[in-house]
């Protein structure tokens, strides 16, 4: 990364990848669902850390817990359904019952069988940690990793604007679920580079003006982007970007995906019914002066709340969510839900403009030739000069460059090199976190 080059062989590699599953998957605080996912006791929702299948559960005391979704006798699954609401889960081989706490709970034969010299109390799920961030869940399976405040650090100043904005929460819609021939990594590294939108997503901006949907133009043109005073940013393997708005400009939030010239009223409406709650939740500067756009979270989470889970080095499952205000009208909550799919969905436009080139960058990992040639991430190579305290985090001179993607395979690499936390750094915090939004509310 000194020199701005990639090897393209951490795209392909078998081996570097079940090192990765380990390293990073491993190591690293995951999202793996959403609280409004399992609303009430005894909920339970089925996800993945990494290739780790997880059952995400609230027990009956309202606790939330992930556990490894596999049973401790002979290693069967022991949740089949996508999810549901069960106090026990039984095993469908040998019968083995265990609670949403974790506890193995029922043993056909206890006694006749294993004459009562099973060690039942050791028995139970394997449970990761869990800490949740503004209604998103995460689990970790380092015992030595920092919390999950720490270890998204500054990068929350930025996410509160757009997961952390309301009194009330947020609901999440999904998953729609689809695999994609690419490695993990490209479609993370993607999600923080704005260089691509005139070029990758000109047709789709296009388009998209024509039938009246709010259109990208912003962004649609190399002058506009090169000109402007948004920014993009890095803290702790996290990639963001942001729009910056001026004084008394209207600020257009992430979530207004679907907003029409024939809709757009009830947004507004919407948006300026809520302004004094966002000011006090985040302060009036953040409330008013930048919005969240393009992101990622370390290490593969992608636009939101939304996941590229690793299936092999040339395979990602996407899981697609969208969150929209628990109180939005029926109006914003539905085309807020249509849009997010008419962008980055499964039919997306927006996802299927990035799909194809991700898979042709895939399949130059494997050519011979090709693969000996390295990936040039040269642009804008120690250009960080922030000055303005406000806007914590490596932040870049100029909304182009490429200091994300650089920085978020740094961070690939100090997980790889790593193998514990021990030797990981982690940013400390410094934003100065106005408002009343915490990370749990
Ligand atoms: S594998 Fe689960 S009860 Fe035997
Ligand atoms: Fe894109």
């Amino acid at each position: 990364m000194e020199k701005g080059t990639l090897d393209r062989r951490i795209f392909t590699d078998a081996d570097i990848y079940q090192e990765e599953l380990e390293k990073v998957f491993g190591l690293a605080w995951l999202m793996v669902s959403h609280e409004s996912l399992i609303p009430n006791p005894n909920d339970f929702f089925l996800s993945y850390m990494g290739e780790d299948p997880v059952i995400v559960t609230r027990d009956s005391k309202g606790e939330v817990h992930v556990f490894l979704n596999m049973c401790r006798h002979r290693g069967n699954r022991v949740v089949r359904a996508d999810d549901g609401n069960a106090k026990n889960f039984m095993c469908t081989y040998h019968g083995w019952t265990f609670s949403n706490e974790g506890k193995l709970v029922s043993v056909p034969g206890l006694q006749e069988a294993y004459y009562g010299e099973l060690d039942v109390e050791n028995l139970g799920l394997v449970e990761a940690r869990v800490d949740i961030y503004a209604g998103i869940i995460f689990a970790c399976w380092a015992d030595d990793a920092p919390t999950l405040e720490a270890y998204l650090g500054d990068a929350r100043y930025y996410l509160d604007t757009s997961f952390n904005r309301r009194d009330g929460g947020q609901q999440a819609y999904g998953p729609q679920k689809w695999t994609e021939p690419v490695n993990w990594k490209t479609p993370v590294d993607n999600c923080s580079d704005n260089y691509h939108l005139p070029v990758t997503h000109l047709a789709t901006s296009l388009a998209m003006g024509q039938f009246g949907r709010r259109s990208q133009t912003a962004f649609s043109t190399h002058k506009a982007l090169f000109g402007s005073t948004s920014k993009h940013l890095h803290v702790n393997g996290h990639g963001l970007t942001l729009r910056i708005y001026e004084e008394g400009q209207q600020v257009q939030p992430r979530f207004g995906n679907g907003r029409t010239p024939k809709n757009n009223h009830v947004f507004q409406q919407f948006y300026e019914s809520i302004q004094p709650e966002l000011e006090r939740r985040l302060g009036k500067f953040r409330a008013n002066r930048f919005s969240l756009a393009n992101h990622t979270l370390f290490p593969n989470g992608v636009l939101g709340f939304r996941l590229a889970l690793p299936r092999g080095p040339l395979k990602t499952e996407f899981w697609h969510f969208v969150l929209v205000d628990k109180d939005a009208p029926d109006e914003v909550r539905r085309a807020t839900i249509v849009g997010y799919g008419n962008n980055n969905g499964i039919t997306g436009l927006m996802e299927q403009d990035d799909q194809d080139n991700w898979i042709q960058m895939t399949q130059s990992g494997l050519s011979p030739k090709g693969r000996k040639i390295p990936s040039n991430l040269s642009m804008g190579k120690g250009r960080w000069t922030n000055t303005d305290p406000r806007f914590p985090g490596i932040v870049s001179d100029g909304y182009i460059s490429e200091n994300n993607q650089r920085n978020f395979y740094s961070r690939w690499q100090e997980f790889m090199n790593a193998g514990s936390w021990k030797d990981i750094p982690v940013a400390p915090i410094t934003a100065n976190f106005e408002g009343t939004a915490s990370m749990r509310s």
